[in-house]
C-alpha cells in the first residue's frame, strides 16, 4: 500500500503535469482523456495498425519521427490491435510451400502488443481478396462463364478474386475441391498454431455473404465455387483444432443493411445449427455520416438474436461527399468513393454520427466486449479522403473525440 503522503505527491505531480498541460496546448482535457481508459467499464478500444507502425519503421508518406507519434498515439488511447494487412494471406503466405511464409511483419505486430498489453486479434484466414493465385491455380479447367479477359494488365501480380470476387480475379485452371481444402488447413494451421494462445481472437472468414437484394446468401468467390458452401464450416473447424482457446469470428460489412444482416442471421444460424465453432460476429461498421443511434440500436438488437458477442472491428465513419451512398454496395466501391471532397460541416456531421453509435455500443456493452476503429488517424486511414477517424493525420484530436468521450460518461443509453 502507498502511504497517504506519497498518494498525495502522486497526486501533486499530476497536478503541475495537468497545468503544465494547460499552459502548453489548447486542448488540455482531451491531452489527457484516453478511449481506453474512458471505456474501461464497458468495452476494450482496438486500432488496426499497418506495419510501420508494427515495426517503427518510416517511408512513403509518413517519416520515421510521424510513425514513432503514430506508436505513441496508440499506446495512449488502445488496449486492442489489429494487423490492418500482414496476417492476410497474400502478406504472411504469398508463395506456396512450407518456405512460402513470410512472418516477419506479423511477428512484429504480435511483439509490438504484447509488450504493451495488448489484446491481439488476427485478420483474416480465408477472404475472396489480397489472396494470392498460387491458392487457387491447379489443372482443372474454370468454367466457361468463369473465363474473361485478364483484369491485370500483364506483368503486374495478379491477385486472386480482386475486391470483387471471382469475376475479376483468377481465371485460370483450378484446384480440386481436395487440393483446396488442403491449402486452407495447411495454411489455417502453420498462421493460427504459430501465435496459439497469443493471438486471442481471429476472424475466420472474411466477407462471405453476397450484397445486394438478391437471393444468394454467399457471395460467388473461388472458395465457394471450388469447395462448395461448407468451406466456411471447415475453415473454422481448422482454426478451432489449431487454437481451440482462440476466439472465432465471423466478419462482414454492411451489417447495418437489413437485407445484409438477414442474411449475415441466415449464414450464423445454419452454422450453430451444424455445430459450427463460430464464436463472435465481427461486424467492420465501415459507416458514413448518416448512421445514427437508431441504425446501429436496432442492426445490434437484431444480432444479438444469434446469442453471440458482437465484436465492432473496422469501425470508421466516411465523411466523402461520395461515400455516402446507401450500404448495399461492395465494400471498396464504398471505402474508395472521393467523389465531390467532404459533406458539409464534416467535422460536425463526424461527431453526431460518432457520438450516436457509440451510445449505441454502450447500451449493448453486455453483447459488446470490443470496439476496434481501421487506422490511428486520418492520414493512415484506408479511406483518407474521407477522414474518418478520430485524430487528424497530426495526431491531434477531433471534435469527434470529445463526442466520443462525452458518451463514455452519460448514463447509458439515452440518446439525446
Ligand atoms: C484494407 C486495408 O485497410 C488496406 O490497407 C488494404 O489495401 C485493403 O484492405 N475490409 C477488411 C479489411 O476486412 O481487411 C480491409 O482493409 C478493409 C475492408
Amino acid at each position: 500500500m502507498k502511504s497517504p503522503n506519497s498518494h498525495h505527491t502522486f497526486r501533486a505531480g499530476l497536478l503541475t503535469a495537468m497545468l503544465l498541460a494547460v499552459a502548453s496546448t489548447a486542448r488540455p482535457a482531451d491531452a489527457t482523456a484516453s478511449l481506453k481508459d474512458a471505456y474501461k467499464d464497458h468495452f476494450m478500444v482496438g486500432t488496426a495498425i499497418n506495419r510501420s507502425i508494427a515495426t517503427g519503421t518510416g517511408g512513403g508518406r509518413r517519416s520515421r519521427e510521424l510513425v514513432e507519434k503514430d506508436m505513441s498515439l496508440v499506446k495512449e488511447q488502445f488496449n486492442q490491435i489489429t494487423a490492418e494487412n500482414d496476417m492476410k494471406w497474400q502478406l504472411i503466405h504469398p508463395r506456396e510451400g512450407a518456405d512460402g511464409y513470410d512472418f516477419v511483419p506479423a511477428d512484429a505486430f504480435v511483439q509490438f502488443g504484447e509488450s504493451h498489453n495488448m489484446y491481439l486479434v488476427g485478420h483474416t484466414l480465408v477472404w475472396h481478396s489480397q489472396t494470392p493465385n498460387w491458392v487457387f491455380a491447379g489443372t482443372n479447367p474454370p468454367p466457361e462463364s468463369a473465363v474473361e479477359p485478364a483484369a491485370n494488365p500483364p506483368g503486374r501480380p495478379r491477385i486472386g478474386g480482386g475486391f470483387g470476387g471471382a469475376r475479376r480475379g483468377y481465371t485460370g485452371p483450378r484446384a480440386s475441391r481436395e487440393e483446396l481444402l488442403e491449402r486452407m488447413r495447411d495454411h489455417i494451421h502453420t498462421v493460427v498454431g504459430r501465435y496459439k494462445g497469443r493471438v486471442k481472437s481471429w476472424d475466420v472468414v472474411n466477407e462471405a455473404l453476397a450484397d445486394g437484394e438478391g437471393t444468394n446468401i454467399l457471395r460467388n468467390s473461388l472458395w465457394l465455387q471450388i469447395i462448395g458452401p461448407d468451406f466456411i464450416a471447415k475453415a473454422f473447424a481448422y482454426a478451432h483444432e489449431a487454437d481451440p482457446d482462440a476466439i472465432l469470428r465471423y466478419n462482414d460489412y454492411g451489417l447495418e443493411n437489413p437485407v445484409k444482416r438477414k442474411k449475415l442471421i441466415t449464414l450464423i444460424q445454419s452454422l450453430k445449427e451444424q455445430g459450427v465453432p463460430v464464436m463472435a460476429i465481427g461486424s467492420q461498421a465501415h459507416v458514413n455520416v448518416a448512421t445514427t443511434f437508431e441504425t446501429m440500436d436496432q442492426a445490434l438488437t437484431e444480432m444479438e438474436i444469434l446469442g453471440l458477442p458482437i465484436h465492432l472491428t473496422e469501425l470508421d465513419i466516411n465523411t466523402a461527399a461520395g461515400g455516402q451512398r446507401g450500404t448495399g454496395a461492395d465494400i471498396t466501391a464504398n471505402g474508395s468513393a472521393t467523389e465531390g471532397g467532404q459533406v458539409t460541416d464534416a467535422d460536425q456531421r463526424l461527431s453526431d454520427a460518432y457520438a450516436g453509435i457509440f451510445r449505441a455500443f454502450v447500451k449493448h456493452r453486455d453483447s459488446v466486449p470490443m470496439v476496434t476503429f481501421w487506422g490511428v488517424n486520418d492520414a493512415v486511414s484506408w479511406r483518407r479522403f474521407g477522414t474518418p477517424l478520430l485524430f487528424d493525420g497530426d495526431n491531434r484530436p477531433k471534435p469527434a473525440f470529445d463526442a466520443v468521450i462525452r458518451v463514455a460518461t452519460e448514463p447509458a443509453g439515452t440518446p439525446d
